[in-house]
């Protein structure tokens, strides 16, 4: 049986890749499948949490009992995230947000020309995540970081960067861990230099690892 330990809390779940359009048919996005911040939202639900999922672009059903709000874009998102952000109590951010996007979104496709080359310009998204951490209160903030490289070093910087509670961090390049697959392979940090390793596990199982450990570090346990 779930103990229903997150009754009464609003747990907002980021997940899935975002969009940002270049024209009506193309757009800048990356793998990320939603898998992992859905499982969160699951696993949320089961523990008797009233969940908003914010769900980029995602091929996954919404989990039984969850609000999904669907947005495209980081700017959607952000949108999404800052307008629901009075009703929540803990946020986590397994959304894979694009860094950039297009300068320019052409109202039309963009034609094929007889030049051999054609330059996109890209200029930087908000980063939601830092903006929360600066409107955090008294909430929970827990964040990810996918990396290909130097995975510690970059995690514990962003998790102090952006004024979090929890950061998981995932080292991509592992074929049963990040993006798109069932499994996960991930390490807890803490803000008081606090780390563990995960095992192997499913992305359920981690997103129950998570749930946990952000009910011990409120508690103060
Ligand atoms: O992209 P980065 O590695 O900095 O992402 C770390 C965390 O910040 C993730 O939890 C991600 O969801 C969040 N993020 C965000 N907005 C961005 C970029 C990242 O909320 N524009």
């Amino acid at each position: 049986l779930m103990p229903q330990d997150l009754v009464g809390e609003t747990v907002l779940v980021t997940a899935g890749p975002t969009r940002e359009e270049i024209d009506p048919v193309r757009f800048v996005s990356n793998y990320s499948s939603g898998k992992m911040g859905y499982a969160l939202a699951r696993a949320a639900r089961l523990r008797g949490a009233r969940v908003l999922l914010v769900s980029g672009p995602s091929a996954l059903t919404a989990p039984w009992g969850v609000e999904r709000i669907c947005v495209v874009s980081a700017e959607e998102m952000r949108n999404a995230v800052l307008d629901r952000w009075g009703e929540v109590s803990i946020a986590i951010k397994a959304a894979a947000v694009a860094d950039y996007r297009p300068a320019r979104r052409s109202e039309r496709k963009v034609k094929k020309a007889d030049r051999e080359s054609l330059s996109l310009e890209l200029e930087k998204n908000p980063d939601i995540l830092a903006e929360l951490g600066l409107r955090k209160g008294d909430r929970f903030l827990v964040g990810f970081a996918a990396e290909t490289c130097d995975l510690l070093e970059n995690a514990r910087k962003k998790m102090r960067a952006k004024n979090l509670d929890l950061m998981v961090a995932n080292d991509v390049t592992q074929e049963r861990a990040g993006f798109d697959v069932d499994t996960n392979i991930v390490r807890l940090l803490q803000p008081d230099g606090t780390e563990e390793a995960l095992p192997e596990m499913t992305k359920d199982e981690v997103a129950r690892h998570i749930l946990d450990r952000i009910q011990s570090l409120r508690k103060g346990t």
